[in-house]
């Protein structure tokens, strides 16, 4: 179902790096960052099987929500336009004039864009404010807000059977917690995932990823943990520490992390294989959910 060219299976690379190999661990990263420029990384995993099902149900529109910063949003946007697909975005709070970069590069794809207020919004999937979407739109594919569904979860699953090698561990950052109840689903049985919230107070997420993986999968596994300690003050919040961990990075590696979620989660890693959290001997895969140009956060 598709005219544009994806990078999947994405590429798998070693990181040669002093503070991996003197804890006596490898680590690699699951470039997932490679995958499209408009549909990068989890973007992609999360709406492979949900586009399908819009065509199979023969739908021609999307509708989704988000806030007036959501990589989400410009992700739903590229897909409609990339698979022939209209896209409504519902934008949290008052109209952006003029457009920032994110719904600029929405509407240049030809989402359709719509704001509601912010009491509105908290019952946004309520049947009566769905319903008059509907009204207003015409009837639609509905793509939950941060695109977490039961499919795309499923679709998340299918990154850990990518990786041509054997490996014991695998992190990826923790927004909604979709991706991490995907990929722990995916995994072997001697392997386990480990999640870092890009929030703060995301103990929540515990909860939600077991919900999401019975959602998606029937039940629940017990191969996940959620790390909640790397959030670096909140979501969005970009303190100097974190700034110098990226340009050292980049310096060391030639690769610029993206700041919100990858960095933070790339940081965690570190500070784990450092305190031993990792046996040695183990390899440990860091998968790159997102790329530090796309739009941010
Ligand atoms: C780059 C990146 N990594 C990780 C995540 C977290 O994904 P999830 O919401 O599935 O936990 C997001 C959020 O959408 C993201 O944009």
């Amino acid at each position: 179902m598709n005219g544009l060219s994806l990078r999947v299976p994405s590429p798998l690379e070693e990181l040669n790096d002093e503070r991996a190999s003197r804890n006596g661990v490898r680590l690699f990263l699951k470039r997932d960052d490679l995958i499209h420029p408009e549909l990068v990384g989890n973007k992609w995993r999360k709406l492979r099987l949900n586009l399908a099902a819009a065509r199979e149900q023969g739908h021609t529109r999307l509708l989704t929500f988000g806030g007036a910063y959501s990589n989400h949003i410009a992700a739903m946007a590229a897909a409609g336009h990339h698979f022939g697909l209209d896209t409504v975005g519902v934008i949290r709070g008052e109209p952006h004039v003029p457009l920032n970069d994110v719904l600029a590069f929405a509407a240049g794809r030809g989402m359709e864009l719509t704001y509601l207020d912010r009491s509105t919004y908290r019952r946004k999937t309520d049947a009566e404010v769905l319903d008059r979407f509907r009204a207003e739109f015409g009837d639609f594919y509905l793509v939950p807000e941060g695109g977490s569904n039961a499919l795309a979860v499923q679709g998340c699953a299918e990154v850990p059977a990518e990786i041509a090698i054997e490996f014991d561990a695998i992190c990826c950052a923790c927004g909604t917690g979709g991706t991490l109840a995907g990929i722990a689903g995916g995994l072997l049985a001697n392997q386990r995932a480990v999640g870092f919230s890009a929030l703060k107070g995301g103990d929540f997420l515990a909860g939600d990823v077991e919900r999401l993986q019975r959602e998606a999968f029937g039940v629940a596994s017990s191969n996940w943990t959620v790390r909640t300690e790397f959030h670096f003050g909140g979501f969005a919040k970009r303190p100097r520490e974190l700034d110098a961990f990226i340009d050292d990075f980049e310096a060391r590696h030639g690769l610029r992390l993206e700041w919100v979620y990858v960095a933070k989660m790339m940081y965690g890693v570190f500070a784990l294989i450092e305190r031993g959290f990792f046996a040695r001997g183990e390899r440990i895969v860091a998968v790159v959910t997102g790329a530090s140009q796309s739009f941010e956060p």
